[in-house]
């Protein structure tokens, strides 16, 4: 597997084998601090990180590798205009496997699909954020026990919060799974999501009420609102402090249950919550490294390139009405979409549906 855009491209079995890989490197981190001698790690951050590329970087030294990259948009030639897709060729002169953040949705895809490195995406606007999943899976399995039969409440950003996006769309393939999604309606699931779920045929309820739903739950999953992707910062300050996850409701909470967060936090989970045996979510934050040194180590072995990240029945239509969509930041881009069995359009980036 060459390029990582959605957890989808990796198959449960190559999930399982990232995992044991995880636990291997956490308990004998010695023996892999030279798997990586002589390779070199591209980040190409244009959007604010902290974890994310920080924990991609410490992963390649602590496998013996070496990284060069930036951590803004201004610090590259994006800033004079270049594509995304100009800016990774490059890289690949440069670098033996690239990771890749950028705001705007479908802006991996469109990055990698003209390289022959391995890609990943550390995040693509409110998208997909695969590597936050793998964390996440490694986090449930350490913590958990099995990644089945679970009750998963996804609870706040449910719209733009790509780590939910990605996650739903891991654990919809295991046995036994439900979903609470916890949200304003203003914030609800984007339809590609909700269309996955109803289509796996797992059961999920869309509700407004954390304290009505916590009881139920084994694992209690907190965002934040993104304030960054909304056009109407009044929408923003009116919706960011709708949930707060305190001691009193983690009183109605399952005595097992997990409390996780993808970080950072603003006021969703109150600091009194930290002291919690079932907070998680610094453990969460801590296992990142792990399953990031096990898939740098597995994409530089692998050899097989990932299918065309552009299916071959993509037909070319006008353009795509997500304003979040790289194309509406890159004109040259095809604008391209693939047609469902239902006979529902959506764009090969970000797969918001054609209107048309
Ligand atoms: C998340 C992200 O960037 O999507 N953070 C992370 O990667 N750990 C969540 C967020 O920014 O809210």
């Amino acid at each position: 597997m060459k390029k990582l855009i959605s957890p989808l491209d990796l198959t449960t079995g190559e999930i399982d084998q990232l995992l044991a890989l995880s636990d291997q490197i956490i308990a004998d981190p010695a023996a892999f601090a030279h798997k990586c001698d002589g390779k070199i790690l591209a980040t190409l951050f244009f959007e604010p990180s902290t974890r994310t590329r920080l924990s991609f970087e410490s992963a390649m030294l602590r496998l013996g590798g070496k990284v060069l990259g930036f951590s803004s948009a201004n610090s590259s030639s994006a800033a004079k205009g270049e594509t995304v897709s100009d800016t990774a060729r490059m890289s690949e002169c440069y670098a033996d496997i690239i990771a890749m953040r950028h705001p705007k949705e479908g802006a991996a895809t469109a990055a990698a699909a003209k390289i022959r490195c391995p890609l990943i995406n550390a995040g693509d606007g409110g998208h997909q954020h695969p590597t936050q999943t793998l964390t996440d899976l490694l986090t449930i399995h350490r913590l958990k026990g099995r990644l089945d039969h679970l009750t998963i409440g996804l609870c706040g950003d449910l719209k733009f919060g790509r780590t939910v996006h990605s996650l739903i769309r891991a654990m919809m393939r295991y046995e036994g799974i439900r979903f609470v999604l916890v949200s304003p309606k203003e914030l609800a699931i984007p339809d590609y999501i909700r269309e996955d779920i109803i289509a796996a045929g797992y059961p999920f309820q869309e509700v407004e009420s954390l304290e009505d739903a916590i009881g139920e739950m084994d694992i209690l999953y907190m965002t934040r609102v993104q304030g960054e992707r909304f056009a109407d910062q009044a929408e923003f300050l009116r919706l960011r402090d709708h949930y707060i996850l305190d001691a009193a409701k983690m009183e109605r909470a399952k005595p097992d249950m997990i409390v996780m967060h993808p970080l950072p936090r603003v006021n969703e989970i109150a600091t009194e919550v930290d002291d919690d045996p079932r907070a998680a979510y610094f453990q969460q934050a801590n296992f990142g490294r792990f399953v990031r040194m096990a898939l740098i180590l597995k994409m530089l072995e692998d050899d097989e390139e990932t299918g065309s990240l552009i299916p071959a029945d993509a037909v070319e239509l006008g353009d795509c009405q997500n304003p979040h969509c790289i194309t509406q930041a890159e004109p040259s881009l095809p604008r391209l979409y693939t047609r469902s069995e239902k006979g529902v359009c959506r764009c090969v980036y970000c797969e918001h549906e054609y209107q048309g």
